[in-house]
């Protein structure tokens, strides 16, 4: 069997597609624009390739119809296994509802219609509960994640027109520098390893007055005691024993967060008691919209995701203002919202650059969650 026949015989979900190189792709190393090498003869379709390689020689290898820029998937394994287990669960077109919806245009300023047309990175893309309302707005995106979960994304949305979507590492994108009319990374940089190494990143891919929208878990970030507890021992584990351990707990202990919620009235004491005590992520009260096996569905996905990651950063909005300030962006918004703290501001401009002396940022900030 062709290697060509190989990658396409073991592609997961769709034998067909429209994923083509969109003109943002470069080499990281020779900043060149790649070509598609193996596959059918002439068809300009990723998923029909073999590799892509860039003039000067590097090949990067296309592997289940997505570009791989990475050797393996590093500290995001956990991520990648959750979010193909899950890989519908926050899809608003799979729970019926608009949370994600909601939660994307508010970062965005209020209106998806900034979107429209744009060329849009989204770092850090998941199983793509955004890729797909940016999709449907009429984006074209370029999508990104580090670890296994670009399969699941691609199984969402793989043969959307305008869609992209490769494996790579947020700071080091194969991306031509200042090209994107807009940076979004939602959910992401607090699980990265230096939040300010990435946001510097983020900003060096937005164009000169472009948007870029962040958010950051916060200082006031829900640590209980029990969670910091148990997600000290699981990271000592292998992951698939830490994360037979984390959805065992939240089987277990779910049912209860459930029978207090339904006789809420006069439980408030306990309730409050088992949010200190019980490691379990819940949703009853956050989102009760959501259908009852999605409400256990996603206390799963999260407890498993707070429970699991290997880097789980907070920051205040004034740390994350004077981050954004730092590296020449304009019109800076910062404000308490969603997971944390929600942001954006505009690209800089090539002065402000050069102000900022173009470098990386030299703040340093020292607590984290444990
Ligand atoms: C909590 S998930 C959020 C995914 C998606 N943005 C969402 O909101 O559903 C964090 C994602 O960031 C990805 N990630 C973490 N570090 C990364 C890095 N250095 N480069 C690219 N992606 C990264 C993880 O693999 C994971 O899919
Ligand atoms: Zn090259």
């Amino acid at each position: 069997m062709s290697p060509g026949n190989a990658a396409r015989q073991a592609l997961p979900v769709r034998l067909y597609g429209t994923v083509r190189i969109p003109p943002e792709l470069r080499c990281v190393v020779h900043g060149e624009p790649f070509a598609l090498q193996g596959g059918f003869a002439n068809s300009q379709e990723v998923e029909h390739a073999t590799a892509l390689s860039c003039p000067s020689g590097c090949s990067v290898p296309v592997v289940r119809g997505i570009p791989r820029f990475v050797p393996s998937e590093g500290y995001t394994a956990a991520f990648g296994w959750q979010w193909k287990r899950f890989r519908r669960s926050q899809l608003d077109s799979y729970s019926g509802t608009t949370i994600s919806r909601d939660r994307l245009t508010r970062c965005l300023g209020g209106s998806l219609d900034v979107v429209r047309g744009k060329a849009v990175l989204e770092a850090g893309c998941g199983a793509g509960r955004f890729t797909e309302i940016l999709l449907d707005a009429g984006a074209r995106v370029l999508a990104a994640d580090l670890s296994s979960a670009v399969e699941a994304n691609y199984a969402n949305r793989g043969s959307a027109r305008g869609y992209f979507i490769c494996q790579a590492d947020v700071c080091d994108l194969p991306v031509a520098p200042r090209s994107f009319d807009v940076v979004l990374c939602l959910g992401v940089v607090q699980h990265t390893p230096d939040p300010e190494k990435t946001i510097a990143a983020l900003a060096g891919y937005v164009k000169p007055g472009g948007l870029i929208a962040i958010d950051h878990y916060a200082r006031d970030y829900p640590a209980t005691w029990s969670r910091r507890a148990i997600r000290a021992l699981l990271l000592r584990l292998r992951h698939d024993q830490a994360r037979q351990i984390a959805l065992g707990i939240t089987r277990t202990l779910l049912p209860i967060h459930r029978a207090l919620w339904h006789r809420r009235r006069g439980f408030g004491r306990l309730r409050r008691y088992l949010g200190r005590l019980s490691p379990v992520v819940d949703y009853y009260d956050a989102y009760p919209e959501l259908r009852p096996e999605l409400l256990v569905e996603w206390a799963l996905l999260d407890t498993h995701d707070t429970l699991t990651d290997q880097y789980k950063h907070l920051r205040n909005p004034d740390e994350i203002r004077a981050t954004l300030d730092a590296l020449g962006l304009s019109n800076v918004e910062v404000c308490a919202a969603g997971n944390g703290v929600e942001a954006r501001a505009r690209g800089a401009t090539d002065e402000a650059r050069r102000d900022n002396g173009d470098s990386p940022l030299a703040l340093t900030h020292v607590t984290d969650a444990a």
